[in-house]
């Protein structure tokens, strides 16, 4: 029997400070704690996560983070056997804070270190929370990450598909600041667009006309943008119900690209006839209930299920870091002192890496 394994996981490539703890094995693991700091009032005059503030608050809340996560689970260093941290793709100050917090701890407690890719922590996410087998079909949206992965193993990942520009949560935030709302704003346009009709407003399905999972979300932002102006223009403004009309016609149009790349990606994913298909999503645009609707109405077609994790192991955190560490460990691999913070870092080293590099840093 595989013995339990007990791994502190730090992440800091984006907004996020955290650590967390995380006990047993890669088919049968628990979070003993799960610490976050969250930065959202720090870069909320800006517009977007301002890569160097972002690094030195890392800087400056990460040992109290680890400090917190070992207390919380009632461990100490001395009852951890290896040091997991995200070594990329994010923003490179935050990346290297939490390298060089994981490398201090591995020089003076002699424990291993291992790097990990923030995607892989998403993406094995629904085997910490859900047990599910491989191989399954993740869907990592988020305010810097749109991505179809096949997930075959820990350490095999597919690309099927992801944006070409913008990340849907970014193009959510970005269009709460075009029509006056607060940010974060996956939340308030998905609140401004219950009072709004999704059909008033013909905004695109941008690359549905092109085979295969690939997306763009930047046109759409564009198109938003000029409907807003007709209305300004025939107003005189932008009345309430003007801005529930936008807000649900653009949440619909990202809902109707995400579902249909989603039934693409399944007919790929399915075509390996898994034993129990599973759809997963992970990311903060996957707490958006007209998208999470769309995709169980897909997945429901093709007979496949549908796994959310809790909304706070779907944002960024540390746990999904210590676990996917512990993956790692479990086949043996680790890192050592020359381990690098790199700002992309695609999973499938087969695919080429996507364009663009949003507010929330490379898309990997
Ligand atoms: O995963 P996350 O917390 O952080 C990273 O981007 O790494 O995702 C945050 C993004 C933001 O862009 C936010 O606007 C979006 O997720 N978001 C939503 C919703 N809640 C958060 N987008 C659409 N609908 C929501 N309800
Ligand atoms: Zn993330």
């Amino acid at each position: 029997m595989t013995p339990d394994l007990t791994i502190l996981g730090i992440e800091s490539s984006c907004d996020d400070t955290a650590a967390a703890v995380v006990r047993g094995t890669p088919d049968n693991a628990h979070i003993l704690s799960s610490v976050v700091f969250g930065q959202v009032a720090l870069h909320a005059n800006y517009g977007g996560v301002v890569p160097e503030i972002a690094a030195r608050a890392h800087a400056e809340k990460i040992d109290h983070c680890v400090e917190d996560a070992l207390r919380q689970s009632g461990q100490t260093l001395a009852d951890i056997d290896a040091i997991a941290v995200t070594a990329g793709p994010g923003l490179i100050g935050g990346v290297l804070s939490g390298v060089m917090c994981a490398k201090g701890l591995s020089v003076t407690t002699g424990k291993p270190l291992i790097g990990v890719n923030h995607l892989a922590g998403h993406a094995l996410t629904p085997r910490l929370t859900d047990n599910v087998a491989f191989p399954y079909l993740m869907l990592l949206v988020s305010g810097g990450h749109c991505q179809f992965l096949l997930v075959e193993g820990s350490d095999s990942y597919r690309r099927l598909g992801g944006t070409i520009d913008d990340a849907p949560g970014e193009a959510f935030d970005k269009t709460a600041r075009l029509l006056a709302l607060p940010q974060p704003g996956g939340p308030s346009v998905e609140q401004a667009a219950t009072a709004g009709d999704p059909h008033k407003f013909k905004l695109p399905r941008p690359l549905l006309d092109r085979d295969g999972c690939d997306m763009s979300f930047s046109g759409l932002k564009t198109a938003l943008c000029r409907a807003r102006d007709g209305i300004v223009a025939e107003h005189g403004g932008l009345p309430a119900q003007g801005r529930s009309d936008l807000c649900a016609s653009f949440q619909q149009a990202v809902a109707d690209v995400l579902a249909e790349k989603s039934r693409r990606a399944l007919e790929v994913y399915l075509a390996l006839d898994p034993a129990r298909p599973v759809l997963a999503v992970a990311g903060g645009v996957a707490a958006n209930a007209v998208i999470r609707t769309e995709l169980q109405g897909i997945c429901a077609k093709l007979d496949t299920d549908f796994v959310a994790p809790p909304l706070a192991l779907c944002t960024d955190n540390a746990a999904m870091i210590a676990y996917a560490g512990l993956a790692r460990f479990a086949l043996g691999d680790v890192d050592d002192l020359t381990l690098s913070a790199r700002p992309r870092w695609p999973l499938d080293k087969t695919s080429p890496a996507l364009l663009g590099s949003g507010k929330k840093g490379a898309k990997a």
